[in-house]
C-alpha cells in the first residue's frame, strides 16, 4: 500500500508576515529520478548523493529492486544501486502511479533487449499520453505490442539502433528517455525539438563524466554518439538542488516572511519566477546559493503569468504563484501552457475567498486582494498540493490538507522545514 493517510493541520497567520529564518533545499526530484533509472545502463555500482528522501525516490528503488537491482542506502541522503539480472517487467502498481515509472524503460529495453510495462499514471494533471516514448522507440527498431493492461517492447536481439527523433511537444522525461536509449544504442542519435530543462544538462553531464557522448544538452538539438553499457568504477552522481522546492519557498517567503533566507539553492534557474516576482514589487536579493526574500508592506502588484518550457515560467511554480497572486492587487491572467487540466485545484481557492474565474481548462483570471480563510483540501497533485499548504499559511484560521502523500512525492520533510520558519503545522496519522 503507498499512499497513507495522513493530514496536515496548519494554523494559518490570518496574513501576517511573520515567518523568518532559514530553509536548506533538498536534491531535485526531477533530476535524480532519471539519473536514479540511468543506473539500469552501468555494469558497475553507481553511488548517489544528495538524494532527496522523498516517496517518489523510494518508489523508484522499489522498481529497481523487482528488476534485481540492489539498492544500499550507506546513510539517510546517499545510496549506492548495482544493477544485474534480467527482469523486464516493471511493477505493475508502482508504474500505474508514476509517471516517472516510464523513465526506467528506456534504459531496460536499451539493455535487457525487453520491457513490459502498464500506462503510466500519476497526479492528476491532464492527459498524459506516452505516443512520443512509443514512435520513437520503433524509430530505434523496437516493436511494440499493446494489451488491455500493458505495452511490451522488444530489440528483436539487434539491440536499438542510433536514430534521428523528432518531439512533437518537449517533454523532459521523454528527452531524459532517448538520451539514455541513445547512449546504448548502435550508431548516433539525434533528438530535434528535445526539452531544455536544466535537469537534462544534469543527466548528460553525469553520463558523460563516465564516457557517454552527449552533446547540446540544454539545447533543442541533442546528440549521441552509442557507447554501449557504461563500465565504469566508482561513479557517482551528485543530486542538484531542487529548483522547484526552493522556488516555492520563495514564494511562500515573498507572501508571509518577514525575513526567508533559501539556503544550498541554484537562483540561476529560477530567473522566470524572480523576474515575475520583482515586477510585483518584491524585493529577491540573489546569492551564488541562496535567496533572500520578505514579504513587502505594501501589497504587491499583479503580474500575468504564462507558463512555457524552461528557461519560462515553469508550469510547477504556476499553482503557489496563483496563490501569491491572489494577494496581489488588480487583475492577473495565468495561461497554462503545457498541461490541460492543470488549474482546477483553483476552485478550492475559490471556496477560500479567492477571485478566481476559470475561463477553459487552460486559462483562469486572479482579481485580488482577497482574503483566504481556512477550509479542508484535498490535494490533486504534488504542486497543487503545495500550494495548498501555502494558501493554509496565508489564511485565516485552520486548515486541514489531505492526499499529503501527493506532497510527500516531491518535497521532503514539509513540515519540519516550514516549522523551523515559524509555520504551525503537524501532520496527523490516522
Ligand atoms: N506528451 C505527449 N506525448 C508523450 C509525452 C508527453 O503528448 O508521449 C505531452 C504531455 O501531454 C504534456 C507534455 O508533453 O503536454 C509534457 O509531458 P510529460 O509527461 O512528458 O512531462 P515531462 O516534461 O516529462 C517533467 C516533470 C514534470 C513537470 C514537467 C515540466 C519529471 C519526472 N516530470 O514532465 O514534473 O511538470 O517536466 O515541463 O521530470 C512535477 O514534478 O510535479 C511534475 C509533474
Amino acid at each position: 500500500m503507498m499512499e497513507k493517510e495522513q493530514m496536515l493541520k496548519i494554523k494559518g497567520l490570518g496574513g501576517k508576515k511573520t515567518l523568518s529564518g532559514s530553509v536548506t533545499i533538498s536534491g531535485s526530484k526531477n533530476a535524480v529520478l532519471p539519473a536514479i533509472a540511468s543506473a539500469l545502463l552501468f555494469k558497475n555500482p553507481v553511488r548517489y548523493t544528495n538524494v532527496p528522501d522523498i516517496e517518489d525516490v523510494h518508489r523508484s528503488f522499489e522498481l529497481l529492486e523487482a528488476l534485481g537491482c540492489s539498492v544500499s542506502p550507506s546513510k539517510r541522503h546517499s545510496v549506492t544501486i548495482t544493477c544485474s539480472g534480467n527482469k523486464t517487467r516493471l511493477t505493475e502498481e508502482i508504474s500505474k502511479r508514476m509517471r516517472a515509472s516510464i523513465l526506467f524503460v528506456a534504459p531496460l529495453l536499451a539493455t535487457r533487449g525487453e520491457v513490459t510495462f502498464p500506462h503510466p499514471g500519476g497526479c492528476v494533471i491532464g492527459e498524459r499520453p506516452i505516443d512520443i516514448f512509443i514512435d520513437n522507440f520503433k524509430k530505434m527498431g523496437a516493436t511494440c505490442k499493446e494489451s488491455k493492461h500493458s505495452y511490451t517492447l522488444k530489440t528483436g536481439g539487434s539491440g536499438l539502433k542510433g536514430a534521428e527523433l523528432f518531439f512533437r511537444i518537449q517533454s523532459v522525461t521523454g528527452t531524459s528517455a532517448f538520451i539514455m536509449a541513445g547512449v546504448v544504442a548502435k550508431g548516433e542519435t539525434v533528438i530535434r525539438n528535445a526539452a531544455m530543462e536544466p535537469e537534462i544538462i544534469h543527466l548528460a553531464d553525469f553520463l558523460n563524466t563516465v564516457g557517454a557522448k552527449i552533446t547540446g544538452a540544454g539545447t533543442p538539438t541533442i546528440r549521441i554518439r552509442g557507447t554501449g553499457m557504461v563500465r565504469k568504477n566508482g561513479a557517482t552522481y551528485v543530486t542538484p538542488p531542487d529548483r522547484l522546492e526552493a522556488g516555492s519557498f520563495l514564494i511562500l517567503g515573498a507572501l508571509a516572511a518577514k525575513s526567508l533566507k533559501i539556503e544550498k539553492c541554484n537562483p540561476e534557474e529560477l530567473h522566470s519566477l524572480i523576474e515575475r516576482l520583482e515586477l510585483s514589487g518584491v524585493s529577491v536579493k540573489i546569492g551564488k546559493h541562496d535567496l533572500l526574500v520578505s514579504a513587502p508592506k505594501k501589497t504587491c502588484k499583479a503580474v500575468d503569468i504564462k507558463t512555457h518550457e524552461y528557461p519560462g515560467f515553469p508550469t510547477d511554480l504556476q499553482a503557489p504563484m496563483v496563490v501569491f497572486l491572489t494577494a496581489c492587487k488588480g487583475e492577473a491572467k495565468v495561461f497554462e501552457t503545457i498541461f490541460e487540466g492543470r488549474l482546477s485545484y483553483t476552485e478550492d481557492l475559490v471556496r477560500m475567498g479567492a477571485n478566481i474565474n476559470l475561463w477553459n481548462q487552460r486559462e483562469a483570471t486572479v482579481v485580488g486582494p482577497s482574503t483566504l480563510r481556512a477550509r479542508e483540501l484535498w490535494g490533486p497533485d504534488i504542486r497543487a498540493g503545495l500550494a495548498y499548504v501555502i494558501a493554509g499559511i496565508i489564511a485565516k484560521g485552520e486548515s486541514t490538507i489531505h492526499n499529503v502523500y501527493y506532497i510527500d512525492r516531491g518535497y521532503e520533510n514539509i513540515e519540519e522545514k516550514l516549522q523551523n520558519i515559524g509555520v504551525v503545522i503537524d501532520r496527523i496519522k490516522a
